[in-house]
């Protein structure tokens, strides 16, 4: 007798598609047999490791059998000197996306209400159904977050709400104003979690800085994580930003080691490379001129972004033109699974990345 292990699994679980990342290089040169790839497909950063973090790790390896500290003593206090918090509102996570789910979990059961915008972070809508609760997905405006739809979406059942800003896929953001009103009028009982990612690339203060927000909003949380601007991906490391209390809590459900040795290391000592992150910044910034202006020369319309990569209409289904680019050696990111088949998302990357896929695609669609 066979036992279907799909119908036992929670029911939310049961309606889950598994995330899908960008497509590794490694993969597509097994699969082509070819080489010179460039992959602008998961918002990475593309300069590399600071030569501060390599260090850092390095020094690491001589206790690398042990288990980290639990807590990240050190890394908290250089990030509550930085953001002006005290420690024990900061939780560290194996990424933003690990403290992401430590909030749901804590706050969200089967009967509530998860409110987030239509093509917004596919994260949210995963951790919310994995706990079992209903989605509501919000119309979006202009391809962000409406605001006022999602306020009017509010229900007695709803316990969290979901915000990125910037915003991926869409790189769409929101000013101070629109975005603390509305937290001002968001029932005390709901949590509102604001994403901030792609914070660090806005650097000309058209996105507000929430961490101030927080002692007037005791139902507020700020994620960041050092995945995008600090270039630190592949040692996952990211944290949210809460009053004492919700810290507290996540403290309750978050792992033991959570966040390894390497990566508290690498978090204090890339916080330290002030010149890393300016150029993580402008190249960014050059990078995105370069990719706007491809888009205007092949008259393709885009969304315009302030994170670090763009979203481009292709005017027809994108998967062939996705397709097509692998094979050229260009991996980006196909978005049909956001809702935007004609769409496809290009990571910003060094310049002559970005040329080779402005080639593949000029080529492509002329
Ligand atoms: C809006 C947003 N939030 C969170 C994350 C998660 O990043 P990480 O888990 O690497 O910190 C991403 C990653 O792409 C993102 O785009």
């Amino acid at each position: 007798m066979s036992c279907d292990y799909l119908a036992l699994a929670n029911s939310g679980v049961q309606k889950l598609q598994p995330y899908m990342a960008g497509k590794p290089v490694s993969e597509l040169e097994r699969e082509l047999g070819i080489s010179n790839i460039v992959k602008l497909a998961s918002n990475e950063n593309p300069l590399g490791l600071s030569v501060k973090v390599k260090k850092a790790i390095e020094n690491e390896f001589a206790d690398g059998s042990r288990y980290p500290d639990a807590n990240g003593h050190y890394l908290k206090a250089v990030l509550s000197e930085k953001h002006n918090v005290s420690a024990s509102q900061i939780t560290l996570g194996n990424g933003s996306n690990d403290v992401l789910e430590m909030i749901a979990k804590i706050y969200v059961q089967p009967e509530h209400e998860v409110i987030f915008a239509e093509h917004a972070f596919c994260v949210y809508p995963i951790v919310a159904q994995s706990i079992g609760a209903t989605l509501v997905e919000v119309p979006a405006k202009d391809w962000g977050n409406d605001l006022d739809a999602m306020f009017s979406a509010i229900t007695d059942k709803t316990r969290m709400i979901f915000i990125a800003n910037p915003n991926n896929p869409t790189g769409t953001w929101l000013g101070e104003e629109p975005l603390k009103k509305f937290v001002e009028k968001v029932p005390e009982d709901v949590i509102v979690v604001i994403d901030e990612a792609y914070t660090e690339y806005v650097t000309d203060g058209s996105i507000p800085n929430t961490i101030e927000w927080l002692s007037d909003f005791p139902n507020l949380v700020v994620t960041r994580t050092y995945s995008k601007a600090y270039g630190l991906a592949a040692l996952r490391l990211g944290y949210a930003l809460s009053s004492e209390e919700i810290c507290g809590l996540l403290n309750r459900i978050r792992q033991p080691f959570n966040v390894n040795s390497f990566a508290l290391a690498a978090g204090i000592a890339v916080l330290d490379d002030h010149s890393y992150l300016d150029e993580s910044i402008q190249i960014n910034k050059q990078g995105m001129e370069q990719l706007v202006e491809s888009c205007k020369q092949l008259d393709l319309a885009y969304i315009p972004s302030a994170g670090n990569f763009l979203t481009i209409d292709m005017g027809q289904d994108a998967m062939p033109i996705y397709q097509n680019l692998l094979h050229r050696g260009v991996i980006v990111r196909p978005v049909a699974n956001y809702n935007m088949p004609n769409h496809l998302r290009v990571s910003i990357g060094l310049q002559h990345e970005n040329q080779k896929y402005i080639d593949s695609i000029s080529q492509i669609v002329s």
